[in-house]
């Protein structure tokens, strides 16, 4: 029988507690469909950090390679100092394990609550390239501590990078509506934002049955809140994919439902899947986070694993459940469920 070795890195915050209700969506899908389920759980984040100074070793890298895939609840820590654990935990695992492609669906599923009036239908896909632009570290500073100090961020974009992000965004637009849309500033960003430009360009003609434009970063999170139908999908670099695509979860039911892949589609390594929301410190150990977002991870997962059809039944298993939620909070008595009850009502659903 197929088996699946599974990394699990639940972290910090809230993470364990969505980490959980996600393994047993997981767990119930995997077994229905014969697999077996071997995890492998990996002690990384703050906690260690703090008791051991290490973040995250050579033997955990080795550990992590191993399995066919990751699951991660989050990364986070007020008693940590910002950046220390989202650069050598979080981005060194995008980075080391070259997760070039940053896959955040956008979908708005009937009866969710949303700040915008006339939503239309909102289902498109942000294609964040994973491994490059702002995020590489590239910088520095000068004069630190002057009244002249000089602080730079280089945002690196290769041709290589570009091409492979674009050419995967083409891809996912064939088999979608046939519609892809740049976002960059290229205006003002005129070497990386060329580039990118130019570079969709050379893919579309390989795509002739793909309808492709261009919106400016700023320009999108216009269009994000005023005529989000108009997107399906949108490719963009590492920076504006991860503001855009806060903005995308916080129009479609807040980012308690935004799920994520870290996806080397070469699968040469691992790829790793992960709510987009945080590790919220304020609320951990309440059982009060929504695992949605976890769970709808666990849907990319089974997806990328080539069990579409078990990714397929967790989804709709996920909106029968916005559907009870939309129903009750209608009928004026709005569900209050903990953590746990919301990973079971979705295992019941399955
Ligand atoms: C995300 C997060 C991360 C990012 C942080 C925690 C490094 O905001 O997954 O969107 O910026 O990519
Ligand atoms: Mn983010």
């Amino acid at each position: 029988a197929r088996t699946l070795d599974l990394a699990v890195i639940a972290g910090d915050g809230i993470g364990p507690e969505v980490v959980r209700e996600g393994e047993k969506v997981l767990a119930r899908a995997l077994r229905d469909e014969g697999v077996q389920l071997n995890r492998r759980e990996l002690d990384l984040g703050a906690e260690r950090y703090l008791r051991t100074g290490e973040i995250l070793t050579e033997d955990d890298m080795a550990r992590i390679r191993d399995c066919e895939a990751i699951l991660l609840g989050a990364i986070g820590d007020p008693r940590v100092p910002s950046g220390v654990l989202e650069r050598g935990l979080l981005l060194k695992l995008r980075f080391d394990l070259d997760h070039y492609i940053n896959l955040r669906p956008a979908k708005l599923y009937p009866g969710v609550p949303t700040p915008l009036a006339a939503p239309g239908d909102v289902d498109f896909v942000v294609v964040r390239e994973g491994t490059e632009g702002l995020y590489c570290g590239q910088g520095g500073t000068a004069r630190t501590g002057t009244p002249h100090e000089v602080a730079t961020e280089v945002s690196v974009n290769t041709a290589y990078g570009v091409e492979r992000t674009v050419r995967y965004a083409f891809e996912l637009a064939s088999s979608r509506s046939g519609h892809l849309t740049l976002v960059h500033k290229h205006n003002v960003l005129v070497h990386a934002g060329g580039l990118w430009a130019r570079i969709v360009e050379e893919v579309a003609r390989e795509y002739p049955n793909v309808r492709h434009d261009y919106c400016h970063i700023d320009a999108a999170t216009i269009y994000m809140v005023t005529d989000p139908s108009r997107f399906d999908v949108i490719v963009t670099d590492n920076l504006f994919g991860d503001i855009l695509t806060d903005e995308a979860g916080a129009i479609t039911g807040g980012i308690g439902l935004a799920a994520s892949g870290n996806l080397n589609p070469t699968r040469t390594t691992p790829s790793m899947f992960e709510p987009v929301h945080g590790s919220a410190p304020d609320i951990a150990g309440t059982s009060t986070a929504d695992p949605t977002a976890t769970i709808a991870s666990v849907a990319l997962l089974l997806d990328f694993l080539d069990l579409p059809e078990q990714a397929r039944r967790v989804d709709a298993a996920i909106s029968a459940d916005m559907a009870r939620r939309a129903e009750a909070a209608a009928a004026g008595s709005p569900l209050t469920r903990s953590t746990q009850t919301i990973g079971d009502d979705i295992v019941k659903a399955l």
